[in-house]
């Protein structure tokens, strides 16, 4: 609209200062024949021949990386679009006109190719498309504009964190076949690059690696931008997959948390819970492909379940000491019965042994003190005697399944660290290695 009225007020100009001078834009509107309603050059592709095709030269620059959204497979990026051709009718000699080279006029007077974006899923709001269009001496009209472009793109997600995305975008017109329209770069694709580099505002987690142009001779109506760009991964391997290979380490530590009273089993359960808690953040960042799996997931998965293994085999062992315990329980009730039977046998006989000897030997004890403290030593050394037979016994009948527990530990540690740290040596060939 603004720039309908500067036309209007400069041509108002020029008409208040009327035709003695050349130096106003009016007489080179007029000339131009714009000054009435001249549709025709708002209808026709401005060629003299029909059988020119028209180039049009596409610049696109890169200014920013603002979202790769991993679950809907898109990336919204802040682009400047630079678009030129030419309009054969559209020309004057500037020395008959005051040395005007160039003339700014409303796009909606004018013929303007139907550029769009294929992948372009943005909606129409973020478009700051240029109202104006220029036009020099020469009959060659450039304009521009900015748009927040949110495009589709297969993001391929195996080496994710690790991964370099490359996503076509792909400008063709609608309506205009080959032969009429021929689209083509004004700049080179060095020239592209460099200034997308040094213009480029922020790129987030993101690196613009290059910005390569595609314009087969089959398909010239169709220009392919291929922008490749390379993922930060610091934070995710922070975030993720430390912690992991930590949670990892710290259940092959546990193993040497001693078996009493199931803290083993507690801590371990506990690693577990922490190693779902990031399964659950990843769950939010990863698209459910079924294709294939990322490797980050195989990761994840592969320490979940070798983490959950070993809850399992800790339970098992815990059940095992607890068998154990029990069955000692029995054999102790019984023990303690025929140790009883014996301990009373053995007083019976002891005394009547003590008796005959007292009998006999009652001469030998000098003082009746003496003779009791002998036999209180006596019996407190029996007593000690019986007791730790007792015990012997009933470590040998009880240990029975705690020496299997035992040996259950040991040879799943030793199996639960070679599977752990083949696994590991797995993840950094196929995945880590390949990209440093
Ligand atoms: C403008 O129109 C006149 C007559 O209609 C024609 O002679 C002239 O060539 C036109 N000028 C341009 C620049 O096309
Ligand atoms: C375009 O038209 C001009 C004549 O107006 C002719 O000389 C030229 O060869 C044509 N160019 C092409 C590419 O057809
Ligand atoms: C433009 O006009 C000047 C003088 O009127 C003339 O010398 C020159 O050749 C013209 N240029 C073209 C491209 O016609
Ligand atoms: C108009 O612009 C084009 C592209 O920059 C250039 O090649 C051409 O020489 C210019 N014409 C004049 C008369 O300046
Ligand atoms: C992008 O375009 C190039 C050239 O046509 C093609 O080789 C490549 O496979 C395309 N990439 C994607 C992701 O479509």
């Amino acid at each position: 609209m603004t720039a309908l009225r500067t036309l209007a007020f400069l041509s108002l100009i020029g008409f208040s200062t009327s035709q003695t001078s050349d130096c106003s834009y009016y007489s080179l509107l007029n000339y131009l024949n714009m000054t009435a309603s001249n549709s025709v050059l708002q209808i026709m592709r401005p060629v003299k021949s029909w059988t020119n095709s028209t180039l049009v030269q596409l610049d696109m620059f890169l200014l920013g990386i603002l979202e790769v959204e991993e679950k809907s497979q898109t990336i919204t990026t802040h682009i400047w679009i630079y678009m030129s051709w030419t309009n054969e009718f559209l020309t004057w000699n500037s020395s008959d006109f005051c040395g005007i080279e160039e003339i700014t006029l409303p796009k909606s007077l004018l013929w303007v190719p139907d550029v769009r974006i294929n992948e372009d899923v943005s909606d129409t709001g973020s478009i700051q498309e240029s109202l104006l269009v220029t036009v020099n001496s020469s009959g060659w009209m450039y304009m521009s504009g900015r748009q927040r472009l949110t495009y589709t793109c297969c993001l391929d997600l195996m080496m994710f964190p690790f991964d370099t995305q490359s996503c076509n975008i792909t400008f063709s017109t609608m309506s205009l076949n080959e032969k009429t329209i021929k689209l083509g770069t004004f700049n080179s694709d060095e020239v592209l690059n460099k200034v997308s580099a040094e213009a480029m505002v922020t790129m987030g987690e993101w690196d613009l690696k290059s910005l390569i142009t595609f314009n087969g001779p089959r398909a010239r109506n169709r220009l392919r931008y291929m922008v490749t760009m390379e993922r930060k991964p610091m934070l995710y391997v922070i975030n993720l997959i430390v912690p992991l290979f930590f949670f990892l380490i710290l259940d092959l530590a546990s193993f040497f948390i001693s078996e009493a009273r199931g803290e083993k089993l507690s801590f371990k359960v506990t690693i577990l819970l922490s190693i779902s808690v990031l399964l659950l953040i990843l769950q939010d960042m990863l698209p459910s492909t079924e294709k294939s799996l990322p490797m980050i997931a195989m990761y994840c998965v592969g320490v979940f379940a070798l983490v959950g293994i070993s809850v399992l085999e800790a339970m098992l062992v815990t059940f095992l000491i607890d068998l154990d315990c029990y069955c000692g329980k029995k054999a102790q009730s019984s023990v303690n019965a025929s140790e009883d039977i014996q301990l009373q046998t053995g007083d019976v006989t002891e005394s009547a042994e003590a008796e005959e000897k007292g009998q006999v030997k009652e001469d030998r004890c000098y003082l009746p003190d003496h003779c009791d403290l002998l036999k209180l030593i006596l019996d407190e050394v029996r007593a000690v005697r019986e007791e730790a037979g007792r015990q012997y016994k009933e470590n040998k009948k009880r240990g029975r399944y705690r020496r299997l527990a035992e040996i259950t530990d040991h040879v799943f540690f030793v199996l639960y660290f070679s599977v752990s740290a083949l696994f590991l040596a797995f993840m950094y060939l196929v995945w880590i290695a390949k990209v440093i």
